[in-house]
């Protein structure tokens, strides 16, 4: 059996339920681009709401990270990359978690204890050292030799700025052959950290201060791959059986050996990967200039300028052959990969097709360039040039440029960039978007849809209703809700007919702006407050919706026309989808 499933199969034994990985883009979340860690979907739950599922949670979460893009390339790092997980939302904590890990990494796994070794906190000014886990690992053979007690930046672990966080300890393996050492020394690269148990029970706030969560939590996460390659005994995660059909087909469409050609080969492995599952997300992403668009198309664009380091022919269907291996390798464990399998296909094509009309002409463009430049900088026109002209996602050309010993203007590209167009924001900190971000007449007009929708069902199913997600086209709107229950029709025709009479009413809708605190106590809708900066703005539709939100909107309900619901579904459990229209009338036309 795989280690995907001994895990989930070892949690679920242990009470534990196995919840379904969440999409790669949050849909409740709008701080940040990508779902980064098992924990980011349960974010809500770690702060005291009852997840429906119950308090002890597992399950495998695709998770995409692009701090770390330019790294792609050397032996370790993911684009997109998959967590194991197990949760205790206020049910276990410290002993009992640290002994499933103990029980599932030398039984299950068969890891010999010998192999193992861990890191716990040493404990601040604020927080005492962590002897609880310690002792609990001293209880069950590792000895007082293999124990590191160390401070918050290596055991203290939060996503981002903000959020809940707390304390942790983190497990290694002894990877080498050579003979395992008396004493565990976290900087010997031959131990290699393979599973984070965290302790969650505080928050921490914007102004950096820390506050007791409601229940202490355990949250955990070991990566894949990396587990994969390690009781696998490679040190290249590449040379796992996770990637083998993939590294195969690259050979096969390449013609040459990955031995040799690593580097390309990794980048294009990892970026199909990635850009497969973002572009068979249902989430709908395709590839763009901005947020999560422009990072598939930054994969898409990296990927096909190493096919032709390759001398793959690029403009045959290699692609297609690559994200076949992937979808074939995945798709028993993410339905949406076959479901979607053309989107992803179509996406590829189409974005290969855009790139390879510039890639030539810009190649042979940047080479004249750096034949012209004197001091090594290649300014920041060039850079935009390249970008504007030629579709070279700035990345690429720091990489191109790197390659010859060139430094790139990108301070200086990046102006010129923002003041040509708002640049995607890849950071936690950035994104205050919320997700709705089209801003077309009828894309407007469902975004204030879209508040009265919200107002409507609390007013109509349950005044405990919120938003869970989010998504906005100029066909039609989605929206994300917790409710227990499949909408009656009486419900739904309820919800539709009070929507309808409030576009009648002719309400004004006025935005304002105002401190955070303020839109609080106003009791402004909004979740997930604390992602938001100090000053936010609220949109108020008379006086039946009041919402945080980064709009746009219309300026009067009567511009809408008629809103219809065309489709009530489960989406996740506890949460239910709507999807709507709104039919324009003439005067709208
Ligand atoms: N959330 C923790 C991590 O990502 C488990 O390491």
């Amino acid at each position: 059996m795989k280690i995907r499933e001994k895990y989930i199969d070892f949690f679920v034994s242990k009470g534990h339920k196995q919840i379904p990985s969440s999409p790669v883009v949050p849909e409740n979340d709008p701080s940040v681009l990508f779902n980064t860690a098992g924990m980011q979907p349960l974010i809500p739950y770690l702060m005291g709401e009852k997840h429906p599922y119950g308090t002890r949670l597992c399950d495998y979460q695709k998770c995409v990270r692009t701090n770390d893009l330019d790294e792609v390339g050397d032996k370790t790092h993911h684009t997109f990359f998959e967590m194991l997980g197990n949760w205790s939302l206020g049910d276990y904590f410290k002993e009992e978690s640290i002994e499933y890990s103990f029980e599932f990494l030398t039984r299950i796994l068969n890891i010999p204890v010998e192999r193992l070794a861990v890191t716990v906190f040493e404990g601040d000014e604020n927080i005492p050292r962590d002897d609880i886990s310690a002792n609990k690992w001293k209880s069950l053979g590792i000895s007082e030799d293999k124990i590191a007690y160390l401070g918050k930046d290596d055991n203290f672990w939060i996503a981002g700025e903000t959020g809940p966080c707390g304390s942790d300890t983190e497990i290694f393996y002894f990877r080498s052959s050579d003979t395992i050492p008396e004493k565990f020394d976290p900087e010997d690269d031959r131990w290699v950290e393979i599973w984070n148990n965290v302790f969650m029970e505080y928050y921490k706030k914007e102004d950096g201060t820390f506050t007791k969560l409601k229940n202490k939590n355990v949250d955990t996460g070991m990566g894949l791959e990396r587990i994969v390659a390690t009781l696998e005994g490679v040190d290249d995660n590449y040379k796992s059986s996770l990637w083998a059909n993939i590294i195969k087909t690259i050979e096969s469409v390449s013609n040459k050996k990955y031995d040799g050609n690593e580097i390309s080969m990794r980048i294009i492995a990892d970026h199909i990967r990635a850009a497969v599952f973002i572009s068979a997300d249902n989430s709908g992403i395709k590839p763009s200039n901005t947020d999560q668009g422009y990072i598939l198309r930054r994969l898409i664009r990296r990927a096909i300028r190493h096919a032709k380091k390759l001398d793959i022919d690029i403009s045959s269907n290699w692609d297609e052959k690559i994200a076949l291996a992937v979808i074939d390798e995945y798709k028993k464990y993410y339905s949406e990969l076959e479901i979607n399998k053309q989107v992803v296909l179509d996406v590829l094509k189409l974005e290969k097709e855009k790139f390879n009309k510039t890639l030539e002409k810009g190649l042979r463009e940047f080479e004249k360039m750096i034949r012209n430049i004197s001091d090594n900088k290649l300014d920041k026109d060039l850079a935009f040039k390249l970008y504007d002209t030629y579709g070279f996602p700035v990345e690429l050309t720091i990489e191109l440029a790197d390659e010859k010993g060139i430094q790139v203007d990108i301070e200086g590209f990046k102006e010129k960039f923002k003041a040509h167009q708002e640049l995607s924001r890849t950071s936690s900190k950035g994104k205050f978007k919320g997700g709705l971000s089209g801003n077309s007449e009828i894309e407007t007009k469902y975004h204030t849809a879209t508040h009265l929708l919200n107002a409507a069902l609390k007013k109509i199913v349950n005044k405990d209703i919120h938003q869970r997600g989010s998504n906005i086209t100029s066909e039609r709107l989605r929206f994300d809700f917790n409710c227990d229950h499949k909408l009656t029709d009486e419900e739904k025709k309820m919800t539709e007919d009070l929507v309808n009479k409030w576009i009648k009413d002719s309400l004004d809708v006025t935005r304002k702006e105002m401190s955070k605190e303020d839109a609080i106590k106003s009791g402004a809708e909004c979740q997930f407050i604390e992602k938001y900066p100090n000053i936010v703005t609220v949109y108020s539709i008379g006086d039946v919706s009041k919402e945080l939100c980064g709009g746009p909107h219309v300026k009067n309900t009567n511009e809408l026309g008629h809103f219809k619901i065309v489709k009530e579904e489960a989406s996740s459990s506890g949460v239910r989808r709507i999807k709507a229209i709104i039919e324009v009338g003439d005067k709208n036309e």
